[in-house]
C-alpha cells in the first residue's frame, strides 16, 4: 500500500504559546500548562500541535525575537518541560511542530551582540545586513525600505553604520548569503529533530534574500518587493529537505510565506523542497460562494503539478479572528464554523487557531494594555486582539488560564464566562461540540475519500464539493435556505439528494428537514462511504532519532 505521510491530510491546531494555559501563575502561558492541557486536545481529535516561539527572548515581538534558539525562556519553562510534552504529546497521538524564525535573530542574540562592537565590514557584521548611509555623513538610510510594523527598516547605531530590519527594531535580520547563518539553521534543525520534534513551521519563509545591491523599492503596498519571495531562497528549502529526509518518521516544514497567488506558494513546496506552505487566500476570501469556489479551484490547481498537498488556514495570531471578520455576533459564529466545515471537507490539511473551537472573537483590547510592536511603530491598532488569553472555566478573569487571581498579560473580556471551554463542555451545539464533532467525523470518513474533487455547477451563492467515493458537502452563502432536494434535482443528482446527513455547521434537524439554512455547511454522504472509528495512536512515540531509533 501506498504510504502517505501524516501531514498530507492532518488537522494541525495552533497553540499560541503565551495564551493558551499559565501553569506558574505568572500571567503567560507556559510549557507545563500546555502538558497539563493535551488530553482536552486529544478530545477534540487533532492530529497535531504548532507551538510558537517559546525560546529565550526579550519578547518585544511575543518571541518572535529569539536571542538563543536551543533553549527555552525560563518564563516559559525549561527544555526538560519540553521533552516531557514532547513524550506526551507523542504518547496521545500527537505531533508537535515547532516554529523557526530564520529571517531575523533578536537584538539580544549574542550574534548581534558581537556584530555591535566589531567594525564595519567584520565577519560579525556580515552575518546580518549593515550598510552606510546615505545622504550627508550617511544620515539618512541606506535604502526607502519599510518595516512590515511600520517606520523606517533601518535603524543606526554608534558607528554611523545601519542595519536592515524588516519587522522591529530588535529584530535585525540575517544575511543570507552568509553560509555561516546557512550552517547554524541546519545546525538548529538537527537540535530540535533529534529533540524528536515532528516538524516546522517557518516564519516568514519568503524574505531570507534580500535582492542583491538592496535597491530602492519601487512599491511597498504590494507583495512584489525587493526583500520578498527572491529566487535565492528556494537553495536553502532543497537543504532544508535533506536535512528533514535524514530523519525518519516524515518530518515537515511549512512556510509563512505571504506570497502574490497560489502559484508563488507552490513554488515553495516542489517536491525538493518543503512540504507544505499556509494557503492564506483561503482566509482572505470575503463571503461569497463564488469566491470561495476560485480559491479552491486555484490553489489545487498550484498544487497538484508539484504532487504537494494542500493547506487551509481561516485564522492565526496574526490575523483578526474570523468569527469578527465575517461580521461578528451569530453571524460571525454561523459563518465561522461554516467556512470551517467547508474547510474540513477539502483534501490536505487544514490549521486551525486556538480558541476558533470556542468560537473567539477579536477582543477590543484597551490602547494602555497593548503589547504588539505594530501599535507602538505606529503601525496601526495591531494583533492582539487575536492573543488574548482563551477561557478554560470559571466566571471571570482568569477564566482558568491561569491559577485565581492571577493576572494574564492581556486583559480578558468579562463576556468570554460564557465562552469557556466549561461554559461550552456539555453544551450541545455549543462551537466547541461542533468542532469535537466534526473532528471525529472528518477522522472517521477520511480513508474512505478519494483525494478527486469535483465543484458542480451550482445556483449563485452555493457551493457544492463533491469528493471520490459519495461525499458531498454544500456551503449556503446566500440570503436564502437552500431546498436540498431542489438543489440536487437542479444538478441532475440521481435520486435527488445529496445522501444521508453525516454533520452541519449549523442546525442538524432543518438540514434533516430538507433545509440549508444561510450561512451554513453540511456533509452528506452517499451509501458507500464508509464511516469508521480511527484508531490514534502514533507508529512509534517519543524522540524518534536520526537512525530511526526511538
Ligand atoms: C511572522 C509571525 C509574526 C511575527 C513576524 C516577525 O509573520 O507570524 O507574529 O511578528 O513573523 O517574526
Amino acid at each position: 500500500m501506498k504510504h502517505t505521510p501524516w501531514w498530507r491530510d492532518a488537522v494541525c491546531y495552533q497553540i499560541y504559546v503565551r495564551s493558551f494555559a499559565d501553569a506558574d501563575g505568572d500571567g503567560l502561558g507556559d510549557l507545563l500548562g500546555i502538558h497539563s492541557r493535551l488530553s482536552y486536545l486529544s478530545q477534540l481529535g487533532i492530529d497535531a500541535v504548532w507551538l510558537t516561539p517559546f525560546y529565550p527572548s526579550p519578547q518585544h515581538d511575543n518571541g518572535y525575537d529569539v536571542a538563543d534558539f536551543r533553549d527555552v525562556d525560563g518564563r516559559f519553562g525549561s527544555l526538560h518541560d519540553f521533552d516531557s510534552m514532547l513524550a506526551s504529546a507523542h504518547d496521545l497521538g500527537i505531533r508537535v511542530i515547532v516554529d523557526i524564525v530564520p529571517n531575523h535573530t533578536s537584538t539580544e542574540h549574542a550574534w548581534f551582540k558581537e556584530a555591535l562592537v566589531a567594525d564595519p565590514g567584520s565577519p560579525a557584521r556580515n552575518r546580518y545586513l549593515f550598510s552606510g548611509g546615505t545622504g550627508r555623513a550617511g544620515s539618512r538610510p541606506p535604502n526607502n525600505w519599510r518595516s512590515v510594523f511600520g517606520g523606517p527598516a533601518w535603524s543606526r547605531v554608534k558607528d554611523g553604520h545601519w542595519y536592515l530590519h524588516l519587522f522591529d527594531s530588535s529584530q535585525p535580520d540575517l544575511n543570507w548569503r552568509n553560509k555561516e547563518v546557512r550552517d547554524e539553521y541546519e545546525s538548529v534543525l538537527r537540535f530540535w529533530l533529534d529533540r524528536g520534534v515532528d516538524g516546522f513551521r517557518i516564519d516568514v519563509a519568503h524574505s531570507l534574500y534580500k535582492e542583491e545591491g538592496l535597491p530602492r523599492a519601487a512599491r511597498q503596498d504590494t507583495l512584489a518587493t525587493p526583500y520578498y519571495d527572491q529566487p535565492e531562497v528556494h537553495s536553502v528549502y532543497r537543504r532544508w529537505n535533506q536535512v528533514l529526509k535524514e530523519y525518519d518518521g516524515d518530518r515537515m516544514a511549512i512556510a509563512e510565506a505571504w506570497v502574490a497567488d497560489p502559484e508563488a506558494m507552490a513554488r515553495y513546496i516542489r517536491p525538493d523542497e518543503l512540504q507544505q506552505s499556509f494557503n492564506f487566500h483561503w482566509l482572505q476570501t470575503p463571503w461569497s460562494a463564488a469566491a470561495f469556489r476560485r480559491v479552491i479551484t486555484e490553489t489545487l490547481k498550484a498544487v497538484e503539478p508539484v504532487g504537494a498537498s494542500a493547506t487551509w488556514v481561516l485564522s492565526n495570531h496574526d490575523v483578526v479572528r474570523e468569527v469578527t471578520r465575517y461580521g461578528g455576533g451569530d453571524l460571525g459564529v454561523a459563518r465561522s464554523r461554516a467556512a470551517t466545515l467547508t474547510m474540513l471537507a477539502l483534501p490536505g490539511s487544514s490549521y486551525i487557531y486556538q480558541g476558533a473551537e470556542l468560537g473567539l472573537p477579536e477582543v477590543d483590547v484597551p490602547a494602555r494594555a497593548r503589547q504588539d510592536p505594530v501599535w507602538f511603530r505606529g503601525g496601526g491598532v495591531g494583533r492582539d486582539g487575536c492573543r488574548v488569553p482563551i477561557p478554560w472555566s470559571g466566571s471571570e478573569s482568569p477564566y482558568g488560564f491561569g491559577p485565581d487571581g492571577a493576572q494574564p498579560w492581556l486583559p480578558q473580556p468579562s463576556s468570554w464566562r460564557e465562552l469557556s471551554v466549561e461554559a461550552q463542555d456539555h453544551r450541545s451545539g455549543s462551537t466547541l461540540d461542533f468542532f469535537r464533532r466534526a473532528l471525529a467525523m472528518r477522522r472517521a470518513i477520511s480513508g474512505a475519500l478519494g483525494q478527486r474533487l469535483r465543484l458542480p455547477k451550482s445556483p449563485p451563492g452555493v457551493l457544492v464539493i463533491e469528493r471520490d467515493r459519495g461525499f458531498t458537502c454544500v456551503l449556503n452563502c446566500g440570503r436564502r435556505p437552500v431546498r436540498l432536494v431542489r438543489l440536487a434535482n437542479s444538478m441532475g443528482i440521481p435520486g435527488q439528494t445529496f445522501g444521508d446527513l453525516l454533520i452541519s455547521s449549523g442546525d442538524d434537524a432543518a438540514v434533516s428537514d430538507g433545509l440549508l439554512p444561510p450561512d451554513t455547511a453540511a456533509w452528506f454522504k452517499t451509501g458507500a462511504t464508509v464511516v469508521r472509528s480511527h484508531s490514534h495512536r502514533l507508529p512509534g512515540s517519543t524522540s524518534r532519532n536520526r537512525d530511526g531509533r526511538g
